[in-house]
């Protein structure tokens, strides 16, 4: 029953890949986003009790069905959203074999193959990010928010020897770490989960350009050693989730070197600049860097979740995840290489790094070159379309993401008015783009390019669209405009 029978078998995985070929195929005609309806999508979960066995093709359509029927298809050349990309047919295809085989990544001798690939891959990247592969070490992981946990986590390790075994109640000064508004709020839960606490995570004000103000940044530190603290961990960012803003990396690796701190650089999606040359200045000195996050499901388009953690520290993640255990294989020494259970907050895992190796063999660095040129030829494309048509863009980034604002609306606060531009556009189906403040004050629209199957007519079409929502709401915009009056108008 769980293997199935021959002939049930080979109809479902033809079905299967046809029913993948076919998302493929037609997610450009599907609208963006569904029509949020808990209580439907709750009414056609209730009849499965799984008291009877249904049949298998039953229950991949079943799967297939509300999966397009209730997603916000970010596979959709006009989802301009958070940055969720469409997977290569290659990293399909990987999911699937791992799926199947079931690699354990735990111990070394289980995934032999899966191990070494993945030390090759962190190797490439390490050197492609600028390490001295020599001293280069790192791991895959879920995603941004473990390689950031994980690069807290390794900072206070490397600080403080007593934390390994005392913990935070072993230290003579309370830690404290900098981030700034605009640093990834992964950092907040990682402090809590290493008991650090968030009243000592120091958010650091930004300056006119959104990046963290390295006077505020020096001053506070200087602050925090007056005051008895112990400072020890300094987050730049490399393209932040708002707006795509690079800190800058050389004075902030300055200042960490001068204050003793260990410089953490999250470039979970800006970090695939460095694999274009004429990107790759803008995240220049990253090398700096003690550790780097970078994700491959941002920018490098395979599915969720495949997170990087690299560090030039080669034994670091060693020291930070270390255990002895009798229940697991003990055969690693002997063949003179390091099981993933203590080097990794993972135990089980899965082969993480197989879709991104099936990726890069067959588009390799050039693919992949080409296909980030693009996008940020589409972001460059729709700035522009922005600009002519008196759309202010308030953000300043190489990377393709914009953040805007009308130029034409004369209220100060345009947060609800964006709101309910966003609001619509995403009701109507036609294109995902969402609404944030810049720094917490500054309300924007913001729209990221993050399929490299976007092209221009679909940000002219994101661009006309929002025109025709400008035409259509006034600064009264609750009272006026009914939403659906509006998604009828533009459809
Ligand atoms: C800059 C940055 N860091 C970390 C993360 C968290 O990454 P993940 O969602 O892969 O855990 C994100 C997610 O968008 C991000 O933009």
């Amino acid at each position: 029953m769980l293997l199935l029978d021959d002939k049930n078998r080979a109809e479902l995985w033809q079905t299967l890949t046809a029913e993948v070929e076919n998302h493929l195929q037609q997610v450009e005609k599907l609208a963006v986003a569904p029509k949020t309806n808990v209580a439907e999508i709750r009414s056609r979960l209730a009849p499965i009790d799984f008291e009877k066995p249904l049949a298998p093709l039953f229950a991949l359509d079943f799967a297939v069905k509300n999966l397009t029927e209730f997603q916000v298809h970010t596979t959709h050349p006009r989802y301009f959203g958070l940055f969720n990309p469409a997977p290569t047919a290659m990293s399909i295809a990987a999911d699937t074999l791992v799926a199947a085989f079931n690699p354990q990544l735990a111990a070394w001798s289980h995934s032999p193959f899966a191990a070494e690939v993945e030390r090759h891959l962190i190797r490439a990247f390490a050197v492609r990010f600028g390490y001295d592969e020599a001293t280069a070490d790192g791991t895959f992981c879920s995603g941004g928010a473990e390689a950031n946990h994980t690069a807290l986590v390794a900072a206070l390790v490397h600080h403080f020897p007593m934390f390994e075994s005392e913990g935070l109640r072993g230290l003579k000064k309370q830690p404290v770490f900098y981030v700034s508004p605009e640093s990834h709020h992964s950092f907040i839960k990682a402090a809590r989960f290493c008991g650090l606490g968030t009243n000592y995570v120091r958010e650091i004000e930004t300056d006119e350009s959104f990046r963290m103000s390295l006077d505020n940044l020096t001053e506070q530190i200087k602050r925090d050693r007056e005051g008895g603290f112990a400072p020890f961990f300094v987050v730049a960012t490399a393209g932040t989730t708002n707006g795509g803003t690079i800190d800058n990396l050389t004075e902030t690796a300055d200042i960490a070197a001068r204050e003793n701190l260990w410089f953490h650089v999250d470039a979970a999606w800006g970090g695939a600049a460095v694999f274009v040359p004429e990107l790759k200045t803008a995240l220049d000195k990253i090398e700096r860097a003690d550790s780097i996050t970078f994700d491959a499901h941002k920018w490098l388009s395979v599915p969720m979740g495949a997170g990087i953690f690299l560090t030039r520290h080669a034994e670091i993640l060693s020291r930070a995840c270390r255990v002895a255990t009798d229940y697991m294989p003990r055969d690693a020494g002997s063949f003179g290489v390091t099981d993933s259970f203590v080097h990794s907050m993972q135990w089980s895992r899965r082969f993480i790094g197989l879709k991104v190796f099936l990726s890069l063999m067959v588009a390799g660095w050039e693919g992949y070159a080409e296909a980030i040129r693009h996008q940020t030829a589409m972001g460059e494309y729709l700035r522009r379309e922005l600009e002519k048509n008196d759309w202010e863009i308030v953000n300043q980034t190489p990377l393709p993401v914009v953040c805007f604002r009308d130029r034409k609306f004369l209220e100060s606060n345009q947060g609800d008015y964006l709101n309910a531009i966003a609001a619509e556009l995403v009701s109507s189906g036609e294109a995902w783009i969402s609404t944030t403040r810049m720094s917490g004050t500054v309300p924007v629209l913001r729209a990221c390019i993050t399929n490299y199957r976007t092209q221009e007519k679909d940000v002219k079409h994101l661009v006309a669209i929002l025109c025709q929502a400008r035409e259509y709401f006034s600064p009264t915009v609750s009272t006026v405009c009914p939403a659906t009056a509006y998604s009828s108008l533009i459809r």
